[in-house]
């Protein structure tokens, strides 16, 4: 029953739009570039829409997304205020795909979990897949490979993973970083930040040893402190290759089908890879 309810909601909902927007429609490709046909849909749907599975989380049209705007080049406040990044323009991707509204909760990294299913639909942050937040949430399939960085002080004597015992290190609080220095190293005194740039001033402020954090965004941070701190590869200190994914209610299967089939269709059709270019490389 419900399910032909979000069709049928789903079919006035296009039908709004078709309405709205008149033939124009017919003669154009849509944003992503893909064909549309005469009623300006999109010739194929996602594989789960056509399969007919739509979650009921979609069924307003909307899409909440919970994220941490500190993380560049995933993340951030550009300057109108307004949470722009990689993820940020992924998840709008999906949205579009899906035909649903997108609307991005700012909020702290450590909250975002557990705000699944109440505040937020889903969480994108760069949030890497772990045993523990799979007991409360799902996960996408993984869209992006990332590494534990650490960021030090020129001149630092800090160089592999032993050289970490009993140093003050800098993460941003909840995160495999913060795991990291808090579960693995030996007698760090580990300080925990809402944000990871609060923990990076400190560095710089000579209240700490090291930050520990993702690559891109030491990588971004470390370079607004160019000659002061370098980011320095995580492989050097044997840390492990992680997965971002998108974080989604436990048990919906409809929702992390057609989300999957739309991160599929935007890595076929390049989408994924401009974003890539466009947020990550180019920065
Ligand atoms: N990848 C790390 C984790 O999952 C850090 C993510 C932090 N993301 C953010 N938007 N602040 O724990």
């Amino acid at each position: 029953m419900k399910r032909l309810l979000a069709l049928s909601l789903a079919a006035i909902m296009t039908l709004g739009l078709l309405t709205a927007c008149g033939n124009q429609v017919a003669e154009q490709t849509n944003e992503t570039g893909k064909e549309t046909n005469e009623t300006g849909e999109e010739a194929e749907g996602t594989e789960a829409e056509s399969a007919g599975e739509i979650s009921q989380v979609l069924e307003d049209g909307k899409l909440t997304v919970g994220t941490n705007a500190e993380f560049p080049p995933f993340e951030f406040v550009d300057d109108n205020g307004e949470p722009d990044g990689f993820d940020v323009a992924l998840i709008k991707a999906i949205g579009e795909k899906l035909g649903v509204e997108v609307e991005i909760e700012n909020m702290e990294f450590d909250a975002l979990v557990a705000s699944i299913g109440n505040k937020i639909d889903v969480a994108i942050a760069g949030m890497t897949i772990t045993d523990e937040r799979k007991e409360n949430a799902d996960f996408s399939d993984p869209y992006y490979d990332a590494l534990q960085y650490v960021i030090l002080p020129e001149g630092s004597e800090i160089a592999t993973f032993d050289d970490l015992a009993g140093k003050t290190i800098g993460v941003q609080l909840g995160t495999t970083g913060d795991f990291i220095a808090s579960d693995d190293v030996d007698g760090a005194e580990v300080k925990q930040y809402n944000k990871g740039v609060d923990a990076v001033n400190d560095l710089i402020n000579g209240r700490l040893d090291c930050v520990i954090i993702d690559k891109n965004p030491a990588l971004v941070f470390a370079a607004k402190f160019e000659g002061q701190l370098t980011a320095v590869d995580g492989e050097q200190f044997d840390f492990g290759v992680e997965n971002y994914a998108i974080a989604m209610p436990k048990g919906d299967t409809a929702l992390a089908a057609q989300i999957n089939g739309a991160l599929k269709e935007l890595k076929e059709d390049g989408t994924f890879d401009e974003l890539v270019k466009k947020y990550i490389e180019e920065n």
